[in-house]
């Protein structure tokens, strides 16, 4: 069982054990997701603005692309968008996990039972599901990715674009 990641006080103590001061807390990407059932950890820590409209298109920006780990390694693009909804983000581009060597791109993100304690990724070749937990808090995200990776990256984007 894993509510307690629904509530936003664990989200506070999350971004202060790791020093980070909620000085714009309320409106934070991090508020929005638990607020629409899904984990903070979606979104690394440093996230420089997000938009989100009415029709729920989401768009967050950050410094620079980045690196992070949950199961595997994954890699945030600059923009990365979705449509969120309650419990899932969907049509996401932006996002790349590595599965196996390969760059692949994250299409929806799905909590479908927050008791289940597990969040689905749809990976476009395959469906993962992973413990919740991986995603509680805000990960660090590191610049770093070696240029050989971009360039799977871009060649995984063509190969999708072009189907
Ligand atoms: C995402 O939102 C846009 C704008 O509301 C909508 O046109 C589109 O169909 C949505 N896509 C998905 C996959 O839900
Ligand atoms: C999915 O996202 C892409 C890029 O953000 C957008 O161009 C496309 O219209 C979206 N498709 C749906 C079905 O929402």
């Amino acid at each position: 069982m894993k509510n307690s990641i629904f509530v936003l006080p664990l989200l506070q103590l999350c971004l202060l054990s790791q020093s980070l001061l909620p000085l714009s807390f309320s409106n934070s990407i991090h508020e929005v997701l638990l607020r629409n059932g899904l984990p903070a950890g979606l979104f690394p820590k440093d996230v420089k603005s997000f938009s989100l409209s009415e029709t729920g298109v989401l768009e967050v920006y950050l410094e620079r692309p980045c690196l992070t780990k949950f199961d595997n390694r994954v890699f945030y693009e600059t923009v990365v968008r979705a449509n969120l909804s309650y419990g899932a983000l969907k049509n996401v581009s932006g996002l790349s996990q590595e599965e196996l060597f390969l760059w692949l791109p994250v299409k929806d993100i799905i909590v479908d039972d927050p008791t289940s304690g597990l969040i689905l990724f749809d990976i476009v070749v395959a469906h993962k599901e992973l413990s919740l937990s991986l995603f509680e808090c805000p990960p660090d995200c590191r610049p770093g990715l070696g240029s050989e990776y971009l360039l799977k990256i871009e060649g995984e984007d063509k190969g999708f674009e072009v189907q």
